[in-house]
């Protein structure tokens, strides 16, 4: 499984000759090293609606005809433009043939703000498990620190997790390195951070905090195996 970040929530996962991508947040987003016109993903999974993370979906979902699989609500409204996809809820899992896709909690909101400043409230965000190949990738999506992080990484052993540091509208880098300490993944990759004034850190502060776990900070476009 090659695994890849884009800046801000992007991740892109290759596997069994399918490309798949997490919260496609491109134009808009100063760090990504990534082209709407070149993605062609076979799957789309986004964690919830903010607008920094359904990003592109629609055009690149349309152009690809990629399956976009998402939170209940937010799927069904991504189904009237156009885009195919797939409802899951919070604790519910489905097999796909590139892999399985389990939700969590997130503690957070999940809104869509269209062009005519309309908020359209898409039901609760999540984060997103997802096995294939005998390995296990958490994206938190944007969350707070949450106890239940701990049974999360007891229910489903985690190779890599990644986490939000920017604070302000998600973990901060102490909360997520305590929140490092409930899941016990094998790797973590901090996410969600530097896109926006509010929300600069410096991932090698996160690091230093870590000590069990294995830290990658990965730039836009670094790729690892696992
Ligand atoms: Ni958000
Ligand atoms: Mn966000």
């Amino acid at each position: 499984m090659k695994i890849s970040y884009h800046g801000h929530s992007i991740v892109k996962i290759q596997v069994n000759g399918y490309a798949i991508l997490f919260d496609p947040f491109i134009n808009g987003n100063k760090l990504t090293d990534l082209n709407v016109e070149d993605q062609k993903p076979d799957v789309i999974l986004l964690t919830h609606g903010h607008n920094d993370h359904v990003g592109d979906t629609v055009e690149i979902a349309k152009a690809s005809n990629a399956l976009v699989v998402a939170p209940d609500e937010l799927a069904n409204y991504l189904s009237w433009q156009g885009v195919r996809t797939h409802p899951l809820h919070i604790g519910g899992s489905h097999a796909f043939d590139f892999g399985k896709v389990k939700l969590t909690q997130a503690f957070h909101g999940s809104s869509y703000t269209t062009e005519k400043r309309e908020i359209i409230y898409t039901g609760m965000p999540a984060g997103i498990l997802f096995f294939a190949d005998g390995k296990t990738v958490y994206h938190a999506g944007d969350t707070a620190l949450f106890s239940d992080m701990k049974l999360i990484g007891e229910r489903h052993p985690i190779d890599v997790a990644f986490l939000p540091i920017g604070d302000n509208f998600t973990m901060g880098p102490e909360d997520a390195a305590y929140a490092v300490a409930l899941l016990k993944p094998k790797v973590v990759v901090p996410v969600h951070y530097n896109t926006f004034p509010v929300i600069e850190q410096d991932p090698h502060d996160f690091a230093e905090m870590i000590s069990i776990t294995e830290v990658k900070v990965l730039n836009p476009g670094e790729e690892m195996d696992i």
